[in-house]
């Protein structure tokens, strides 16, 4: 069968996303498929591939590593990143021991699977702690990772819940207020700093936990006490400016080095201030800079405008983080067994200079 690409029935009115068909992503795939599904990622910005019932963890990664967007020399993986240590290697999941590159998430209990033993996954942020981002950008100044994929693998299904939120930073452009739009295109957003960018350790660690998000993840209100229960409130933590110093900073509207095309780039949970992209001077404070990123985010965030995908066995989801905004959902709406794999390539960081992705 013909690779073809359709769109996705659910969103098909607001999101420029695809099902692809034709592909069995557990063979190894070719010249010609891998251009095929390249131009399709450039095209959609995400591709669906259903029925993937034959595919293993070491096809996940090939898939990744298809497309050259990665770093070759990439050896550790925190998060899923490379960041030069071996700590923190758990977030709410756990990485397959033979193939790191790869992320468990989900909450059941995993005993010899994939090598991972007697491991408990309980799953932590969502859409209320942590609202749409794209993976790496507020992590990281540099090598943020172009591609990311998941994976259902068969045998694991939930009854309900456990949705991912995806929603295409291009088309949010297009329904952005043009007037904040001509804002934000003199801005560069300052994130809070991390301990898995250049220098993990942990005074850089500076959040006391989750964000707090409200409009439809887009707002935050604050800190979460606990990430499973929006009952207990909020922590008393001053966000201030410094809290920035050291943290990553990328333009929230960027340009696709292939395509040509603008998108909105930006994770407003840990966005601290919007700084004046000629002269670095603070064009917006940290409340400002909640507001104006939550009203340039929210109609693209809509229940009726995102996409929210439903996984099903043998689901593999594949995005362009450069251009495609995605949220998970709140673990406590999750009904019966999850389980979800995760992959996320550094980009090489000679393909980046100050936030900013050189063409090849
Ligand atoms: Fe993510």
């Amino acid at each position: 069968m013909a690779i073809a690409f359709s769109p996705i029935e659910a969103c098909a009115d607001t999101q420029p996303f695809a099902e692809c068909h034709g592909v069995n992503l557990s063979q190894p795939l070719d010249e010609e498929t891998v251009g095929c599904i390249r131009s399709g990622l450039l095209r959609h910005g995400l591709l669906l591939f259903r029925g993937q019932q034959a595919m293993t963890p070491q096809d996940e990664v090939a898939f990744n590593r298809a497309f050259g967007w990665h770093d070759d020399t990439q050896r550790e993986f925190i998060f899923g990143f490379g960041a030069p240590t071996t700590e923190h290697t758990v977030s709410g999941g756990a990485q397959i021991p033979a193939l790191p590159e790869v992320s468990v998430l989900g909450n059941v209990f995993l005993d010899d699977y994939h090598g991972i033993r007697n491991t408990q996954l309980a799953s932590g942020l969502g859409f209320t702690y942590s609202g749409w981002h794209a993976d790496g950008l507020h992590d990281m100044f540099d090598g943020c990772p172009e591609l990311t994929t998941m994976f259902n693998p068969p045998g694991y299904q939930s009854g309900a819940g456990g949705e991912t939120y995806f929603t295409s930073g291009t088309r949010a452009l297009e329904r952005m207020d043009p007037e904040i739009r001509r804002e934000l295109e003199h801005c560069t957003v300052a994130y809070i700093r991390c301990p898995n960018d250049e220098a993990p350790d942990e005074a850089r660690r500076v959040t006391p936990g989750p964000a707090y998000m409200t409009d439809e993840g887009t707002r935050r209100l604050g800190w979460a006490v606990n990430a499973l229960d929006p009952a207990a409130g909020m922590l008393d933590f001053d966000l201030l400016p410094e809290h920035a110093d050291g943290g990553g900073r990328h333009r929230p509207i960027r340009t696709h080095p292939q395509t040509g095309e603008a998108a909105l780039y930006v994770t407003p949970s840990r966005a601290i201030q919007l700084l004046d992209v000629e002269t670095g001077a603070v064009r917006h404070d940290i409340e400002e800079t909640v507001d104006l990123l939550s009203r340039a985010l929210l109609p693209s965030a809509l229940p009726d405008t995102r996409y929210e995908h439903t996984w099903r066995q043998g689901d593999f989801v594949a995005w362009l983080n450069t251009t495609v905004l995605h949220s998970a959902t709140d673990p406590t709406d999750t009904v019966g067994d999850r389980l979800l794999h995760r992959v996320r390539l550094s980009a090489p960081k000679t393909r980046w200079k100050d936030g900013v992705y050189l063409s090849e």
